[in-house]
């Protein structure tokens, strides 16, 4: 058989496996507290069973190529309690009432019995985008697009106080990396598996709640500000995509705005966080801005930018091709291998992001690599991460090493392979037009 054939067999059954996941982690209802149906995919029945902000995102894209309906209850599932200052909850408790013994164990900060006060990694143009292209079109876009540019207009006016193009979160639960090895000594933790993470979720969180929760007075306590790279990637990536859908519907000054501040984003990422000497991007923490030199994934997320320079991005390739630091067996591990603190899969009792492979993160990385002319390196990561969920599932995360699935079972993001192998397929179809261009007999 040939490769063309091996994959459209491949993303049959996928296409197969993701329609009956998502029917086994749909959440179907009415809210009596904001009195509203709700039909969204839950990250995993066993353990999350309310909607995530950035898990959303990815099922909405993962959807798109199955059922636009249920991807559009997606996408309206986030923005159905969307503040009217433009923020939208990294958590929405649809059915709290249903879980209450579960939720005496989140440490999670609420801005309402129903929502939690944080945020999350900003994709919802990237999702909206998936949504209307294969769904409504124009139409759609019509209908969401203010509330996505509030969205957008939130982070920047209360998340960039200093307007230098980067948002900064102020809890590590924001990044969606909770446990991330970057954060060790940020929280006052040794990187030892008996950590407390909750005692040190409070020591950031209590103060706080002390002042109210207020953003201008979060950033002044300089408790925990950390400007994430990978968040500033995907804020770049979703300025840059919420300008191009502005433009599909005809709002030439959003359009042109919003391409600019995605530029701005991306060259303060180039001009603050890129350590040339290591060939990494590094976050950058606190009020005073230093760097944490721990080398993560989010180290390589800008390979994402379609504008990056490119020596730039091959010194990010180079990282993605050592396998001493992230070539690893079944890429792409959260950290690197090189690191002290870097644990290939499970990681004392339930810390995550230490090392493990993630499918979202490969969904990122993967397209870099396309953008920036390496389809045989982000095939040989979709080919690894496609093999994972047969072998394994759809787990939460993956060994970097040995490949075994661990953490939640049934998750939902691990789905958005499917987006990876759908683009290719219609990219290989497309190709191969083009190079039998008489095949038709014309
Ligand atoms: C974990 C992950 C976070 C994710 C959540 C729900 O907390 O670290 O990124 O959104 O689970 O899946």
């Amino acid at each position: 058989m040939d490769r063309a054939a091996v994959d459209e067999l491949r993303l049959e059954s996928m296409r197969r496996s993701v329609r009956l996941l998502y029917e086994r982690n749909r959440q179907r209802g009415h809210a009596a507290w904001c009195d509203r149906d709700y039909d969204f995919v839950c990250p995993s029945s066993v353990t999350y069973p309310f909607q995530w902000f950035w898990d959303s995102c990815f099922h909405a894209i993962a959807l798109s190529h199955l059922d636009t309906a249920r991807a559009e209850s997606e996408i309206a599932g986030l923005l159905a309690n969307q503040q009217p200052d433009g923020f939208i909850a990294h958590v929405t408790f649809w059915q709290r009432e249903a879980y209450l013994d579960r939720l005496s164990s989140y440490a999670i900060a609420y801005r309402t019995p129903y929502i939690s006060d944080c945020i999350q990694p900003p994709l919802l143009a990237e999702a909206v985008m998936a949504v209307a292209a294969r769904g409504r079109g124009a139409a759609y876009l019509r209908e969401v697009l203010p509330a996505v540019r509030r969205y957008y207009d939130w982070l920047r006016d209360v998340r960039d106080p200093d307007r230098d193009g980067l948002i900064a979160v102020l809890q590590a639960d924001e990044t969606g990396l909770d446990h991330s090895p970057k954060f060790d000594a940020e929280l006052g933790l040794s990187g030892d598996v008996g950590d407390d993470y909750t005692a040190a979720w409070h020591r950031v969180a209590d103060p706080y709640a002390e002042v109210g929760r207020d953003p201008a007075r979060m950033f002044a306590l300089d408790r925990f500000i950390d400007e994430d790279v990978m968040i500033n990637t995907i804020y770049a990536e979703n300025q840059r995509v919420l300008g191009e859908l502005l433009a599909q519907v005809g709002e030439r000054d959003a359009a042109a705005d919003f391409a600019a501040r995605a530029t701005r984003t991306k060259d303060a990422l180039v001009a603050k966080c890129w350590d040339p000497e290591a060939g990494l991007f590094w976050d950058l923490a606190g009020l005073d801005e230093h760097p944490l030199r721990t080398s993560t994934i989010t180290s390589l997320f800008p390979l994402l930018l379609p504008d990056l320079d490119a020596a730039i991005a091959a010194r990010l390739v180079t990282q993605l091709e050592d396998p001493a630091t992230y070539a690893a067996p079944w890429p792409v591990p959260s950290v690197s291998r090189a690191e002290p603190s870097f644990r290939p899969g499970r990681a004392g009792d339930d810390l995550v992001w230490r090392g493990a492979t993630w499918v979202n993160t490969n969904w990122y990385l993967a397209r870099g690599l396309r953008r920036h002319g390496r389809p045989d390196l982000a095939r040989r990561i979709e080919d690894a991460t496609a093999a994972l969920i047969e072998r394994w599932g759809f787990r939460e995360y993956y060994d970097a090493l040995t490949g075994e699935g661990h953490g939640a079972p049934d998750f939902s993001w691990s789905a958005v392979i499917l987006d990876l192998l759908e683009a290719r397929s219609t990219e290989d179809a497309v190709s191969r037009v083009r190079e039998e261009p008489a095949a038709g007999g014309s």
